[in-house]
């Protein structure tokens, strides 16, 4: 599950929803807006999740206290993904994850994030995707990659309306009963 925080709605709807498309496509169960609600975000994410299948939840306007104290109490971890944390190549930080075997919350930010963050009793672990500061959706999606062992890259998405076919050169789309604005978003 991975929670954003920090989401502005006048500024950051493309690269938030990026975010949230990230999540899905490389194999994140679901994905919250922390804190403020934004009907385009919702709108996209379920439009994405009709045509192109899978199951993947989608909540917002919850304060991130609220998602970080939930989730610790139905026994998952935390993983704030930042600049500052323990380097993801060069660190054992993964494995550590990894060996805990609970479900993981990632957090991810946009402008700086509430000192909190980076404490104890919120962060189980503070990971930097590389000790230079980037994106929010590259780090993000470098982490998933990481995590899942690239699998998710393979992953079928039940029940979907539309399928690409991988090919070498050009397009080929199976689809079912939708309309030409699929790529929309
Ligand atoms: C554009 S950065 C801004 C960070 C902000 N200046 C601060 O000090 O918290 C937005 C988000 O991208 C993610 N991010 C950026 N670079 C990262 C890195 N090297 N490793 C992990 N996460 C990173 C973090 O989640 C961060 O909150």
């Amino acid at each position: 599950m991975i929670l954003r925080w920090g989401h502005r709605p006048q500024r950051d709807v493309r690269l938030t929803t990026h975010v949230a498309l990230t999540a899905r496509a490389l194999g994140a169960a679901g994905f919250v807006l922390s804190d403020v609600a934004d009907e385009k975000i919702k709108e996209t994410v379920k439009k994405v999740n009709e045509r192109w299948g899978g199951e993947f939840s989608f909540e917002m306007g919850t304060k991130w206290k609220t998602v970080v104290r939930d989730w610790k109490g139905k026994g998952g971890v935390v993983a704030h993904l930042t600049v500052y944390g323990e380097n993801l190549q060069t660190s054992n930080v993964l494995e550590r994850i990894w060996s805990t075997a609970k479900d993981v919350l990632v957090l991810v930010g946009s402008q700086k994030v509430p000192r909190e963050f980076y404490s104890a009793e919120v962060s189980d672990f503070n990971v930097a995707v590389g000790n230079q500061p980037h994106s929010e959706c590259a780090a993000l999606a470098i982490f998933l990659d990481r995590f899942f062992k690239g699998e998710t890259l393979d992953k079928t998405f039940e029940n979907a309306k539309m399928k690409i076919i991988p090919q070498e050169r050009g397009k080929r789309i199976e689809s079912h009963n939708v309309g030409m604005d699929f790529f929309d978003v």
